[in-house]
């Protein structure tokens, strides 16, 4: 009998995250799903797929609780591991306006922390798997408009750190995805956005798939598309 894929998705309380969750149940993946907190739609999830879906608690930016996951999970096989958790503060904001508190915090939470993780859980990712983080068309320094500067900032960091931890892993076999959804209808992208989440995610998970077992670093939008630096 064949086994199982497996997926651990970092920040699945809401909005993509959820969904991701929601996508790759419905493709019959055994799934790990992180939350901060308690969230009823990850629950309601559960009980909907309560052989596929097991819940985790993780805070990307607290390094005990990157540990504590760790050690929970042991050397459990990830064939994707992906992280989506990320915020948005002050988008309106700029340089000379914007608090050092928010720059900060979104450089941490966007940047930083999701390659802590990806550092923390990579030896679990076997060599046909695929590592990826959420980035965004906005962390695109050659195609960003000026749109939401502080948070576009915080994701090009994101990129330019992924790109030197593949550096750092050259000719590593695994896939090393950072993916674009598109700009959803969430509480981050707000009604405005162009897409639902049903018209973005669906292709994300597709595209992500198609990668499998195809080495290098890609930054790609949600049909698999290779986007500008
Ligand atoms: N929506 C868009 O148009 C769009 C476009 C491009 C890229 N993205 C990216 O897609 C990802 C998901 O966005 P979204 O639209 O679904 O946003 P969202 O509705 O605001 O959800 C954000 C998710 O990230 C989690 N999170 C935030 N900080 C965390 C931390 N420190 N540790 C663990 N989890 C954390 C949140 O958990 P809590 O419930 O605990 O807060 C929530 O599950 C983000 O990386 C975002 O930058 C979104």
């Amino acid at each position: 009998m064949a086994t199982r894929k497996t997926v651990l998705i970092i920040g699945a309380s809401r909005g993509l995250g959820l969904a991701l969750a929601e996508e790759y149940c419905g493709r019959d993946y055994q799934v790990t799903a992180t939350v901060r907190a308690p969230s009823a739609a990850l629950d309601d999830l559960a009980e909907r797929f309560p052989v596929s879906l097991e819940i985790e608690t993780l805070d990307t930016t607290d390094p005990a609780s990157i540990k504590k996951l760790k050690e929970r999970l042991g050397t459990r096989i990830i064939d994707t591991l992906l992280v989506n958790a990320g915020i948005c503060l002050a988008h309106e904001n700029t340089p000379i306006d914007a608090d050092v508190e928010d720059f900060v915090a979104m450089m941490v939470t966007n940047a930083l922390s999701p390659m802590r993780v990806v550092e923390t859980f990579e030896d679990q990712v076997p060599p046909r798997g695929v590592i990826a983080v959420i980035s965004s068309e906005l962390g695109s320094i050659a195609t960003n408009r000026g749109f939401w500067e502080l948070y576009s900032s915080s994701k090009a960091a994101l990129n330019m750190l992924m790109k030197c931890f593949s550096q750092r892993h050259a000719g590593d076999p695994r896939a090393m995805l950072l993916i674009a959804p598109g700009w959803v209808r969430t509480e981050m992208g707000g009604s405005e956005a162009k897409l639902s989440i049903e018209e973005s995610i669906p292709l994300v998970v597709t595209a992500m798939e198609a990668r499998a077992g195809k080495p290098g670093l890609k930054f790609m939008d949600r049909h698999g598309d290779r986007l500008p630096w």
